[in-house]
């Protein structure tokens, strides 16, 4: 008796400490009844996983910018299943996963995603893997989320994403009565936000958390660079520039270049870029007014947000129009092909105001493909925690 009741107490003071914190020692998440019907349609981790993330050290002087906390288990679970939940679509066929996939970096192979009835989009999917990692740091340098920055958080790119009419074509209030109405929805409600109802402001918040646990940094670039930063104990970005010992020759030849030519626009550390937007000079009459087309601004007209570089291996076609199939072409169009263009960005033009073309030979374009390739974090690509949760 004495025992049962020590248990109990001692339990009481776990779970009471526990509710602040990750729930990573409560054995039984679910109840059996509500495992009973999750399990129909859901594949979940009986226990918590956690979500929390560890920052490379070489990051470490960026202390503040990209750190989160340890994201809400029941939250991320959420959003997960939304991401996933192909009834959030008009015709139930698409999901965000659909044009944001996994072993894609959360990004997809086609130029121009295809939405609900098979509509085509204008543009190409952007990586996620990358989305969270800016953190805070999108209002410190303006940058924002799409090709041509027109929301600034994930929950109201979210919001976008399921109204437009080429990708989910639902509304917010649609969205809404179709959770409502999905048996599963009412426990992971109940779980993330102590009551089965869902709402506008609940989707949108659980996507956005589920979308911020998608980081990427450990990329071989991530480990040779905090490995030379470890050894150096150096404590700014110049340590970027030195030769890293996990690089082949090739790789640190192209890093050279990258830092050199790239990182002015895309930034050293494959983090957040530079510039929030530019013209890199793909078109001398563009179609598409990126971001001149939102803000009205003369001097944004053709210019497009400055995309990471992060798992650029993974996410081919390239641009936001997914006119690129290679990376070789990507950086062929830097070596040869930049073209005049009113806002062509100053970083990609000579004094005179003609386009400066890198003139790359062939083994400075190898080894700059070769370094673009270091950025693959295929530990995300796989990671189970993201799978897609629907049986
Ligand atoms: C039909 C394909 C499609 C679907 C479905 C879709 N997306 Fe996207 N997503 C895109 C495309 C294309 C872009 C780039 C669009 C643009 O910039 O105009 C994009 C951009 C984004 C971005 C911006 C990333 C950045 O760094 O700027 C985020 C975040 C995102 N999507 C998340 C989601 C979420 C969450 C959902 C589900 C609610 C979703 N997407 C559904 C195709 C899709
Ligand atoms: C003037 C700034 C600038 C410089 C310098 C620059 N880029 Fe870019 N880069 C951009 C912009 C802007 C885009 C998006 C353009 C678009 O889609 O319209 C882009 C797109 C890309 C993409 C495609 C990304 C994707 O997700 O589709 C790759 C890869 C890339 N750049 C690599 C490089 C490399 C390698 C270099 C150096 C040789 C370089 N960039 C130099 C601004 C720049």
């Amino acid at each position: 008796m004495q025992k049962i009741t020590l248990l109990l107490l001692f339990s009481a003071i776990v779970l009471g400490f526990g509710c602040k914190k990750e729930p990573d020692f409560q054995y039984y998440y679910y109840t059996p009844e509500e495992q009973a019907v999750l399990s129909q349609y859901l594949n979940l981790p009986e226990n918590p996983v956690t979500y929390g993330k560890v920052m490379p050290t070489y990051l470490g002087f960026t202390a503040g910018v990209f750190d989160r906390p340890v994201p809400d288990y029941a939250k991320v679970e959420l959003g997960k299943v939304l991401f996933y939940d192909k009834n959030l679509s008009k015709d139930k066929t698409i999901s965000c996963a659909s044009c944001h996939k996994q072993e894609l970096a959360f990004a997809d192979n086609a130029a121009v995603s295809i939405g609900v009835f098979g509509r085509a989009g204008e543009r190409n999917s952007i990586a996620l893997a990358s989305v969270p990692s800016f953190g805070s740091a999108y209002d410190v340098t303006g940058a924002s989320l799409f090709w041509d920055n027109r929301a600034k958080t994930v929950q109201e790119q979210s919001k976008a994403s399921l109204a437009n009419v080429k990708e989910m074509d639902m509304s917010m209030s649609e969205v809404v009565s179709e959770v409502n109405v999905q048996p599963y929805y009412g426990i992971l409600f109940k779980k993330a936000y102590g009551d089965p109802v869902a709402n506008e402001e609940r989707v949108t918040e659980a996507i956005q958390t589920f979308v911020h646990t998608l980081s990427s940094f450990e990329s071989k670039f991530d480990q040779a660079a905090d490995e030379h930063f470890k050894a150096g104990n150096i404590q700014n970005l110049t340590f970027i520039h030195d030769d890293f010992g996990k690089f082949s020759v090739q790789e640190n030849q192209g890093k050279t270049l990258y830092m050199a030519q790239c990182a002015t626009c895309h930034t050293e550390v494959a983090t957040i870029p530079r510039l929030p937007f530019a013209s890199n000079g793909l078109d001398e009459n563009p179609t598409d007014a990126g971001v001149g087309g939102i803000s009205g601004m003369a001097a944004e007209m053709g210019t497009f947000k400055v995309p990471s570089l992060r798992n650029i291996g993974l996410t081919a076609p390239y641009m936001h129009d997914g006119r690129f199939q290679t990376l070789e072409e990507v950086v062929e169009h830097y070596s040869t092909g930049v073209k005049p263009h009113v806002n062509l960005h100053p970083n990609l033009k000579n004094a005179n105001g003609t386009p400066r073309n890198l003139n790359l030979s062939v083994s400075e374009k190898q080894a700059l493909v070769a370094f673009l390739h270091t950025f693959t974090d295929n530990k995300l690509a796989y990671d189970e925690r993201f799978f897609n949760p629907f049986k």
